[in-house]
């Protein structure tokens, strides 16, 4: 038998998935690391359960595994590279109503998950494990997961997400915004389609199935769906099938169009390239986080864990009972036994460790653990600070000593189960022992209140209540606080207490009885069946210091849940408790016995809002981040209101974070400067210095971005420590005087028809498209030469059209405000926005319905992929013209044209369809501008003269 310590440095990977040792426990991430770990057992969480094994699902066509894929790619897809918005961010859950997100994948998904979300685990964090989950559960791949993702307060931008009708350039750009080129789209795309399919439910126009699966193993995430579409065989309903009259065979057209199958060849013939592949983007996928979100390490599982860690002072006040349990990582070896050191309150290594007993087991994917439980009673002049672990495993035996830095535990505020009690008409009394006269504490209590529809994830909403003194106990003070919740309230409210430095947190009060016990005095106590000391809690009311109703005379408060609008859910997830002031009230980073988890990581705004909340120790309060400004520095580096002859001080002004203040633009750096601020943002109208190394430009300021006092501003630039760079969520704002606004250049020719929406369901201009990093209003006036509208949106693409379809209508100019790729100077549209213009020097007239010879134009009608109103035959061609399908249908009485190339024959015009105005039917035949051929689901309808 021999004895080591556990040095907790980058341990050799014994596994794949070991990489390096755990964090120092407690960490923000702690939730997240049972989310992702604990899937089977005791203390599991259940997330995994719902996607193991992989074919799982609500019925026999849904696969949630797939649906939870499908549901994070979406949440994903609004990342953009290029103004660092969006990504993994939970907007989904503001989203699952949209049509981009039509049917109920998004909404079951968010459903799910949202039972995981906490004060610690944001709803992004929880998309993360739960992409873990998946990967582990439909295949090998294992992704690594990082914490610290903040939710979105709102929905993203419409646009984002690949419609199967949408052509390859499309596609392309929307990949380009995640920072994907060809081929990095067409892995994407294979990956996420090789488990699940496509529902008739969902997508009549692609298939009449059920579920119509991407390949012949929809619960394995493997290279089957590459593999069939090289061979030929493929099923796949996005690349075959009825997709194809419809254009809705968007797997081939991203396959094919992307590079000519290079890349799907590739993963068609190594399944290891394949895993690979898939592991890269998943990984991408999930880290793609808004820019100031800053992500943990990836998180890995303990070795060893505390859980439920308990004091409780007992038998007057002489005793303190320690309870709790041990999570140890049994995948490296039989545990056969665990012991706990521990070191007293006066730093003294006490003589006789405390013994555990086998509690239960769990597992995950690639891990086993034991938990084991002690309970021991110790003297409360003596009491305990820390403790370390000792575990056996056959005949080696490894001490875990946390980093170093031991398991802390504080004795200084506790809370006292026993005392506190929650009766039946939802009067909550809790009870806790401050250790040598410290000052009162507050009670802070949690619950969950639903959020604005259409959003299924309840907010955490925080209460703080000042405790009232009691009754001295030996060395402590009993301290009560009494609260009484509305009955609507769902879910039960989680408290915890904080005092000075330190606070005890995370209390739930499913165990609480209905009446307070009181605290018997020593003489009164009973022998404890734990180990060191003995002790117990009496309910006799003789002798005790402290009764319920004692209680009920203290501060009180009601809670009831009402709906949070989205301020509300900030103001009340933020940590700081709102009735007291921050300084007395927020939890330090310094506390032995996690206050952290109360300081919500999840909710802890991106970069700059962190440093907030850096007392609590949040995930983001990283070494990184630079120090804030002693007060000699904040006063004596007041920025001059002048600033300079090319810019001028504004004031100090809120951030809301998400959306920023600015949104134009954004660069960080540890060596930020006024000056350096300002050259970057040398394009637009505004700029602002944040957090002393974030520098933010835009055209418009956030409309909830107020004045703030100067004194919030204060943290010095870390380029100039004599100069002011804004604070926590607060930027130091300045107008550039150079700055001239972009204009709508004047086109010889063409008129500036203004702001416009794409159609509904189709592009507004449809004869060509381009995409150009270099695009100009007059480059894209260039490509459509001829064709009498032009449009540019998205800063870098250009569309062309003879006629816009309909949906598209006027916007307000200020819709269209990104800048073109390729001038800064020109505006180029928005998100789903085009600056539209037409060629009014030399336009091509609308297109008609020409005069036939033999038949005559009844008007424009309805039609529908799955039930088409003229039936007996039909064509298509790149080449279509009304004489073309007038000929090809020459022995039918009706003919119709369609989308531009399609013709259909008939005798009858069936019922089905309606006519509508003709407006609806405005696109040119492919084969002559001059011509119109219908319209998406718009048929031209001419019937022959008899
Ligand atoms: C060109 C891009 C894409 C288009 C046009 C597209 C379109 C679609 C469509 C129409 C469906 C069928 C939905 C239904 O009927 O239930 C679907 C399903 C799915 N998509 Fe995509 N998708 C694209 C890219 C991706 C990517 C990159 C992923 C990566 C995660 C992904 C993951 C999935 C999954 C897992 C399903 C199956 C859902 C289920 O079975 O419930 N898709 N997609």
């Amino acid at each position: 038998m021999y004895t080591k310590t556990f040095i907790t440095a980058c341990l050799l990977a014994i596994r794949q998935h070991v990489v390096c040792a755990a964090s120092t426990w407690p960490a923000p991430t702690d939730e997240l690391e049972d989310l992702i770990f604990l899937s089977t057992g005791y203390r599991s969480t259940g997330l995994a359960g719902l996607v193991t094994p992989c074919s799982k699902g609500l019925s026999s066509s849904r696969v949630t595994a797939a649906e939870w894929l499908r549901t994070a790619f979406h949440d994903a897809i609004s990342g953009n590279i290029f103004t660092g918005l969006g990504g993994l961010d939970g907007s989904i859950a503001w989203e699952i109503d949209t049509l981009e997100n039509e049917g109920v994948f998004a909404d079951d998904s968010v459903k799910a998950w949202a039972n995981f979300v906490s004060d610690q685990t944001s709803l992004s964090d929880v998309i993360a494990a739960a992409t873990y989950a998946v990967t582990r559960s439909c295949s090998n791949i294992s992704i690594a997961v990082r914490g610290g993702r903040v939710d979105a307060t709102q929905a993203g931008p419409v646009g984002f997400v690949p419609q199967p009708q949408n052509a390859v350039t499309i596609f392309r750009n929307q990949f380009a915004r995640m920072g994907l080129d060809d081929q990095g789209m067409v892995q994407f795309v294979a990956c996420g389609h090789t488990i699940g399919g496509v529902h008739v439910a969902d997508h009549p126009e692609i298939t009449d199935k059920a579920l119509a699966t991407f390949d012949k193993t929809p619960y394995s995430l493997d290279n089957s769906i590459a593999v069939e579409y090289m061979q030929g065989t493929t099923n796949n309903p996005l690349v075959v099938g009825q997709s194809v009259a419809n254009r809705r065979n968007s797997d081939f057209k991203v396959f094919s169009g992307a590079d000519r199958n290079v890349t799907i060849s590739a993963l068609a013939a190594d399944r290891e390239v394949f895993d690979n592949a898939c592991k890269t983007i998943f990984q991408k996928m999930i880290d793609q986080v808004p820019s100031g979100v800053v992500l943990s390490d990836p998180v890995t599982p303990y070795e060893v864990k505390p859980y439920g860690l308990q004091l409780t002072l007992l038998d007057g006040g002489s005793k303190i009972r320690f309870t709790g349990d041990v999570r140890v990582r049994s995948t490296r070896g039989a545990v056969s036994q665990v012991q706990l050191t521990y070191t007293d309150r006066n730093r003294a290594v006490a003589q006789t460790p405390i013994d555990t007993t086998a509690k239960g087991i769990a597992a995950g994917f690639d891990d086993s653990f034991d938990f084991f439980g002690f309970s021991t009673d110790l003297p409360a002049d003596t009491s305990i600070s820390s403790f370390n672990v000792v575990v056996t495993y056959g005949d080696s035996i490894t001490t875990f000593d946390n980093n170093g830095s031991g398991f802390q535990v504080q004795d200084a505020v506790i809370y006292q189960a026993p005392q506190s009690c929650l009766n039946s008409d939802g009067q909550l009394t809790v009870v806790a022992a401050v250790r040598d006269a410290q000052d009162a504490p507050n009670l802070q209590v949690m619950i969950k209140v639903p959020q604005a529809s259409p959003n299924p994830v309840p907010s955490i909403s925080t209460t703080t209540i000042p405790m009232a003194t009691q009754s001295a106990v030996g060395s402590y003070g009993l301290y009560a606080a009494n609260l009484a919740f509305s009955p609507d309230i769902k879910q039960p409210p989680v408290f915890g207490i904080f005092g000075g430095s330190v606070a005890d947190t995370r209390k739930g009060v499913s165990d609480l009885a209905t009446s307070c016990a009181t605290l018997a005095t020593p003489t009164q106590s009973s022998s404890s069946s734990s180990s060191s000391a003995s002790g117990d809690f009496i309910t006799s009311s003789a002798g005790g210091n402290f009764t319920s109703s004692s209680i009920s005379a203290s501060a009180s408060s009601v809670i009831t849940p009402t709906p949070s609008t989205l301020s509300d859910s900030m103001t009340s997830s933020t940590s700081a408790p709102e009735s007291v002031s921050s300084s007395e009230s927020t939890p330090s980073s310094s506390s032995e016995l996690t206050p952290s988890s109360v300081s919500s990581s999840s909710i802890s705004a991106p970069a700059s809002a962190s440093s907030t909340e850096s007392t609590s120790s949040s995930i983001s309060s990283s070494s990184s981040n630079p120090e804030p400004p002693s007060s000699t520095a904040s006063t004596s580096t007041t920025p001059s209101p002048t600033g300079s002859a090319d810019y001028a001080f504004e004031g100090c002004y809120y951030d809301p974070v998400n959306p920023r203040a600015l949104t134009g633009k954004n660069d960080y750096n540890d060596e930020m400067t006024i000056d350096l601020c300002a050259t970057s943002c040398s394009q637009f109208h505004y700029f602002g210095v944040e957090y002393g190394r974030e520098c933010y430009c835009g055209n418009e300021l956030n409309s909830l971005s107020t004045s703030q006092s100067l004194t919030d501003c204060a943290m010095p630039c870390g380029g100039s420590s004599t100069r002011i760079c804004g604070g926590p969520q607060r930027i130091s704002l300045y107008t550039n005087s150079k700055y001239s606004a972009p204009v709508e250049p004047s086109m010889p020719g063409y008129e500036y028809k203004g702001c416009y929406s794409e159609g509904s369901n189709t592009r507004a201009l449809l004869t060509k498209s381009f995409n150009a990093p270099d695009m100009t209003v007059e480059q894209c006036a260039s490509l459509c030469t001829g064709i009498p509208y032009f449009g540019v949106e998205y800063s870098q693409e250009c569309y062309c059209g003879t006629t816009l379809q309909s949906g598209s209508v006027p916007q307000p100019a200020s819709d269209c405000n990104m800048l073109c790729a390729g001038n800064k100077t020109q505006y180029c549209g928005g998100p789903n926005r085009l600056s539209l213009y037409l060629d009014a020097a030399n336009p091509v007239s609308s297109p008609m319905n020409p005069p036939m010879s033999d038949s005559t134009y009844q008007g424009c009608y309805t039609d529908s992929v799955n039930a088409r109103v003229l039936i007996d035959l039909w064509t298509s061609g790149s080449d279509m013209t009304v004489q073309k399908c007038a000929n090809f249908c020459a022995r039918y009485a009706y003919f119709g044209t369609e989308y531009s190339a399609e013709c259909y024959c008939g005798d009858v015009l069936k019922s089905s369809t309606t006519k509508v105005e003709e407006a609806q039917c405005g696109m040119s035949c492919a084969g002559n501008m001059s011509q119109v051929c219908g319209s998406g689901d718009r048929l031209s309808v001419y019937l022959k003269d008899s």
